[in-house]
């Protein structure tokens, strides 16, 4: 059951999408990259934090061999993005060569972060990059990038829950809350 609201930081937040609506979304997603790397191996790279509870539904939703890998490259803070990309930490070259990689991102908001990441990561020479994003605020996008796996589209309003969080805050809510008016 969704609380008619919650406070985080003083802010107010509204239902927004519930667990079991992400649950059936994820489920189709897994299946959907489980036919197209059907008889692949990929390799998942989960984006820290964010992404960590979608990525453990999104692996147990997909019936292929695969394995993941955690990095973590985010530079936001509070409700802005701070438009600062720090390098990528947690990957090595060895780890990626050759192999079918694909991204697990909580949100793509401006899309910035994965494309000031996508050539850091084609310079380990992976066979193939594809990304799978929970959300995307499609109309905040500013980069040009290729997501192949999107769960939910969703407007340019601050969401929390589901591993997303406002200032450390509200990773651990199972469902996904909006930034209320
Ligand atoms: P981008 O570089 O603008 O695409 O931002 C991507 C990152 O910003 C995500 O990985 C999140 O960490 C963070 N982010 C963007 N929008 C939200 C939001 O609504 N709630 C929580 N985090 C967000």
């Amino acid at each position: 059951m969704m609380k008619d609201h919650i406070k985080v930081h003083g802010l107010a937040f509204r239902p927004y999408l519930s667990q079991e609506q992400i649950a059936e979304r994820v489920g189709e997603i897994g299946q959907q990259i489980s036919r197209d790397y059907e008889g692949k191996s990929p390799l998942f790279l989960a984006v820290l934090n964010g992404a960590f509870m979608f990525a453990a539904d999104l692996i147990r939703a997909c019936a292929i061999d695969c394995s993941i890998t955690f990095i973590r490259l985010s530079s936001y803070e509070g409700l802005n993005s701070s438009g600062k990309l720090k390098t990528v930490i947690g990957l090595q070259k060895e780890d990626v060569k050759g192999q079918d990689v694909i991204i697990i991102e909580d949100i793509v908001d401006t899309g910035h972060t994965m494309s000031e990441f996508l050539p850091q990561l084609a310079e380990m020479e992976p066979a193939s990059v594809a990304i799978a994003s929970l959300l995307v605020k499609t109309e905040a996008l500013e980069c040009d990038i290729d997501i192949q796996y999107t769960g939910f589209e969703i407007p340019m309003k601050f969401v929390i829950g589901y591993g997303l969080d406002y200032d450390g805050r509200g990773r651990n809510i199972p469902d996904i809350y909006q930034l209320a008016d």
